[in-house]
């Protein structure tokens, strides 16, 4: 039957992952995956995600029985909160919604298929920024939605191109989608400031455009939770109805629980309803209903003030450790004397930096100094620590050179 099957292309993150752990050289060093790691390259428990687990396991009453199709109650409700603030009018409103989905993924993903079978006008585009995260294109192009690109990265100045960005959403057909990242932007590690935020709200508005946030990164970025969601709750001020794809795998280190939640703000109550009505029915055709462990973990914590108290400080290790591994890399390039500038490594926010480095130069990383890493030049600053940032630079420094 299958004869004719032809074979898929691996995926590019994790297969550099796949390559990484099969290299045995002892120096090798992993900046692919968008993973937090330890000063010793370790993956990181968090400590509040112990504690919960424990409150958790400590709890007699757990069971394992189904969730609701569209999730945990108290989990839903925490993650809307963390997104759109406690005092958000669309939560006051009761036109915020929500459907707890497989993480990020899963929520993009039964956002993008809702908007697939229930957008009005069919032949809607969704536009996403050059570069972006690989699986939103996938995502998107698989619910059968046509994808544009806008652009985003600025080679020349390494950072935001934001009269492209806007020129495309002006020349974009009225009420198109627009994916956005809210903060940490994936792979450039470039956000827009508030001032430009303001341009983009304007310029989505005047066309009618739909914003579609996808948040993997609240409370990694700037060390802030309300911070790093002020685009989103801006967007919200403003009137926008709009879908948010949350993602708890890295700001909670749940990685393999899945963790996530789509939510959704909408005009009325009402229609806020009826769009959860149908992405239960979608949901239930396609997971049934999602996993409990994560969920329990990350409700817990977010409706527990000492617990979220704790993960900020949890986070702030994280981000902190981060800021530190981009100031030593810089260090380290600037004493090389390697050529071309470097302050954007700093400058840049969240998991990654998109350091400029070309496809010629990644693969050379990768075949002679088993430095993994992707090859549009983002990485993954989460894999550098004290003890390998100095063979990252060396080498770094020697393949702009040669
Ligand atoms: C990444 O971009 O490396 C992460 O978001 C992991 C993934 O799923 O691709």
């Amino acid at each position: 039957v299958f004869e004719n099957v032809a074979a898929a292309p691996a995926d590019v993150i994790f297969a550099l992952t796949a390559d990484y752990k099969a290299d045995t050289f002892a120096d090798k060093v992993n900046l692919g995956i968008g993973a937090y790691r330890t000063e010793e390259g370790k993956p990181w428990v968090l400590p509040v995600v112990r504690k919960a687990n424990q409150i958790l396991v400590d709890d007699g009453t757990l069971d394992h029985e189904y969730l609701p199709i569209l999730g945990l109650d108290t989990f839903r409700k925490a993650a809307i909160n963390l997104i759109l603030g406690a005092d958000s009018a669309a939560i006051a409103d009761g036109r915020a919604g929500s459907a707890q989905c497989i993480s990020g993924t899963g929520a993009v993903y039964a956002g993008a298929y809702f908007l697939s079978k229930h957008y009005p006008n069919k032949n809607v585009a969704c536009y996403i920024s050059k570069p972006t995260w690989a699986n939103h294109r996938a995502i998107f192009e698989g619910v059968g939605i046509p994808v544009h690109e806008y652009p985003y990265w600025n080679p020349a100045t390494k950072g935001l191109d934001l009269d492209g960005m806007l020129q495309t959403m002006q020349d974009a057909p009225n009420g198109s989608i627009f994916l956005l990242h809210p903060c940490a932007h994936n792979p450039t590690g470039v956000d827009p400031t508030p001032e430009q935020w303001e341009k983009i709200a304007d310029a989505m508005k005047a066309k009618g455009h739909f914003a579609f946030f996808d948040t993997a990164y609240q409370g990694f970025a700037s060390g802030s939770l309300d911070k790093d969601a002020y685009s989103v709750r801006y967007f919200a001020k403003r009137g926008f109805e709009m879908f948010i794809a949350q993602s708890f795998s890295k700001n909670f280190g749940l990685y393999s629980e899945r963790a996530g939640n789509l939510t959704i703000v909408a005009k009325s109550p009402e229609v806020k309803n009826r769009i959860e009505s149908q992405i239960a029915k979608a949901q239930r055709a396609n997971i049934s209903n999602p996993p409990a462990y994560g969920a329990r973990i990350v409700s817990l914590v977010l409706n527990d003030g000492t617990l979220y108290k704790e993960w900020e400080d949890n986070l702030t290790t994280m981000s902190d450790r981060i800021k530190l591994m981009r100031q030593e890399l810089v260090d380290e390039l600037t004493r090389l004397g390697t050529p071309g500038t470097w302050n954007h490594i700093t400058d840049q926010i969240g998991m990654f930096s998109f350091t400029g480095l070309n496809v010629t130069q990644s693969k050379a990383l990768k075949e002679k100094y088993h430095i993994y890493l992707t090859e549009n030049g983002r990485i993954s600053m989460a894999g550098l620590n004290t003890k390998n940032v100095k063979y990252v630079a060396k080498a770094v420094h020697e393949v702009v050179t040669s």
